[in-house]
């Protein structure tokens, strides 16, 4: 993917602020720090188009991005995120349960997982819920820099067995530090927008 602009569009909590428009929307979700912003900044080659932390936690409204002026990337809060307050973790589960269920302009959820770890019980239910509105489930094993290759296959087969995927394929390990899987990545992308 070419890209020849990328940037911040809007910032949203309520519905009301979503853009307004027919645009396509490709959401990002996954576990508090397991690298959602990272992976879009990496895909757009922008070092700081979304803000990224070493502290969980940092994504915390819906950050609508426009690519191209074709189609946005919609970053969303993580999940799962045990140091902020009940209260706060239940603005944040709604907020993203509201942006899930409502918009009309989403056409695909990225599943977010760091790689070296097995999914919990909120990944289960994230991609229980992708599979039940009829998305791909397409998975993006985050971190794969942080183990060796020889082990990335193991670490497939558990995030495959642990949320019940049937195609392997749609694992895709992937690096923001070391950009490894960048163009895998724009190709299953690619195939969602052109539809
Ligand atoms: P929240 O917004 O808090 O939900 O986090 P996030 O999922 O957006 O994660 P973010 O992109 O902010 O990254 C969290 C931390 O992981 C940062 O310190 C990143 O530098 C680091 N990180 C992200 N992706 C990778 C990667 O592929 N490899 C390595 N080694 N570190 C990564
Ligand atoms: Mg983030």
């Amino acid at each position: 993917m070419k890209i020849t602009s990328a940037e911040l569009q809007t910032i949203a909590v309520d519905k009301e602020k979503y853009p307004n428009d027919n645009i396509f929307e490709i959401a990002f979700a996954g576990k508090s720090n397991v690298g959602k912003s990272s992976l879009i900044n990496t895909l757009v080659n922008r070092k700081s188009l979304a803000r990224t932390s070493g502290k969980p936690g940092k994504t915390q409204t819906l950050n609508f991005y426009n690519i191209n002026n074709e189609f946005r990337f919609v970053d969303l809060p993580g999940y799962g995120y045990a140091k902020v307050s009940k209260k706060e973790r239940k603005k944040w589960a709604d907020m993203i349960e509201e942006y899930l269920h409502y918009r009309k302009n989403l056409v695909e959820v990225i599943h977010v997982i760091d790689i070296r770890h097995e999914p919990g019980e909120h990944d289960k239910l994230m991609h229980e819920w992708i599979k039940y509105y009829g998305f791909n489930g397409i998975v993006v094993a985050t971190k794969a820099d942080k183990i060796s290759r020889g082990q990335w296959e193991k670490h497939r087969t558990i995030i495959q067995k642990k949320l019940n995927i049937e195609n392997k394929q749609l694992i895709i390990p992937f690096s923001s530090q070391k950009k490894i899987n960048v163009d895998e990545v724009w190709k299953v992308i690619e195939e969602i927008i052109e539809i």
